[in-house]
């Protein structure tokens, strides 16, 4: 093996302690499973509420971080989109964006693949532009302002109809809203992939990249649904997948991305505690695998931070984490060029070869 752009070869050796210490820094990173309304940071859900004079129904800060103890999936959605009430402007929207991105540069990320969920805005009646002119405003020059380049994904939300998923998509391509994929997400248990075969068809005939939230409380026959119906280039978490060794043995030959997110994952009870995360077991398996913060401001952390209590309970490699990160990069949907650099600016790290 040449270097870590590669990253698919077993580390054969340990790193020495010189370069340990640059390792101190954070790896950069794309990160490529994260919910820009995942980012809203309880301050920040207060001083909108302020701007914008929304009564919420917590007295304090306090008040509303007690709430952040979540049982599953369901009892975290129902704050989120809760919590989503105080963004009203383009302004707040912008805000928040650049919020997320202000954090994300410090925890080592280069280039994010940004999720919004249109359909959780439209239904309280904030218009389409509103949301996206918002959020994109401050993408469009986030290389320049943040050191990370960055895309937009429109997420729908799967406990809705697909019908509802199609109206938004074609408002989004009517105006010609700067989204560079679409994904699934939201309640997955008892909403296939397969609900959304038109949604992803008319994606596609539109050029637009393909993922999708699959296996993360729902079963491993949903990740296969969401390569097989939805023919998605990449599975949002895919945790699950380890429950099938041919589907394991599938992703491993096909080198298909699973934007994994630890943190996420012990706070919504997917796993017990981290130390139960199947993250070492897939690597070990050859998985294409990264490490994500999905909704940082809900699950106790950024991506550094996820990257930190993984090495505390894991002990991973310098190699292992440098690995990560390689594949981060080469499964996000950046240019070629992008992709080359950050890689780049990854090997010049100089993580040891084995
Ligand atoms: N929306 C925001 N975070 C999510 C998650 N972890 N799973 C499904 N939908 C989500
Ligand atoms: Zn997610």
């Amino acid at each position: 093996m040449e270097n870590f752009a590669g990253g698919t070869a077993e580390p054969e050796t340990e790193p020495d302690a010189a370069r340990v210490e640059v390792l101190a820094l954070p790896l950069p990173v794309a990160e490529l499973h994260l919910h820009i309304e995942g980012t809203l940071q309880p301050e920040l859900i207060f001083a909108l509420a302020e701007r914008n004079g929304i009564k919420l129904p917590y007295a304090g800060l306090d008040e509303l971080r007690e709430r952040y103890e979540f049982t599953d999936l369901q009892s975290f959605l129902d704050l989120y989109y809760a919590n989503m009430a105080v963004l009203q402007t383009e302004q707040d929207f912008a805000d928040m964006t650049r919020a997320y991105l202000e954090r994300a540069a410090v925890a080592g990320v280069r280039h994010a693949e940004i999720m919004m969920d249109p359909q959780a805005h439209l239904s309280r009646g904030i218009s389409l532009e509103t949301c996206v002119n918002g959020v994109a405003s401050v993408l469009a020059t986030s290389h320049e302002d943040f050191g990370i380049s960055t895309l937009l994904i429109a997420a729908f939300l799967r406990d809705l109809p697909e019908e509802s998923a199609l109206e938004v998509l074609d408002g989004l391509l009517a105006m010609d809203a700067p989204i560079a994929a679409v994904g699934l997400d939201s309640a997955e248990v008892g909403n296939p992939p397969s609900k959304f075969e038109r949604l992803y068809d008319r994606a596609r005939e539109a050029g637009l990249r393909l993922t999708a939230h699959a296996g993360e409380e729902g079963p491993a026959s949903y990740i296969v649904e969401a390569l097989d119906i939805l023919g998605v280039e990449r599975i949002d978490h895919g945790i699950r997948c380890m429950e099938d060794p041919d589907l394991v043995e599938r992703l491993v030959d096909a080198r298909i991305p699973l934007t994994v997110c630890p943190l996420s994952n012990v706070r919504l009870r997917a796993v017990d505690t981290l130390a139960d995360h199947p993250l070492p077991a897939m690597l070990a398996a050859g998985l294409n695998v990264s490490v994500n913060s999905d909704d940082p401001a809900y699950f106790g952390g950024y991506v550094d931070d996820n990257f930190a209590q993984l090495g505390a309970v894991f002990e991973l490699s310098d190699f292992d984490k440098a690995r990560l990160a390689a594949n981060s990069i080469h499964s996000s949907f950046a240019s070629e060029e992008r992709k080359a650099e950050l890689l780049d600016e990854l090997n010049g790290r100089e993580v040891p070869h084995p």
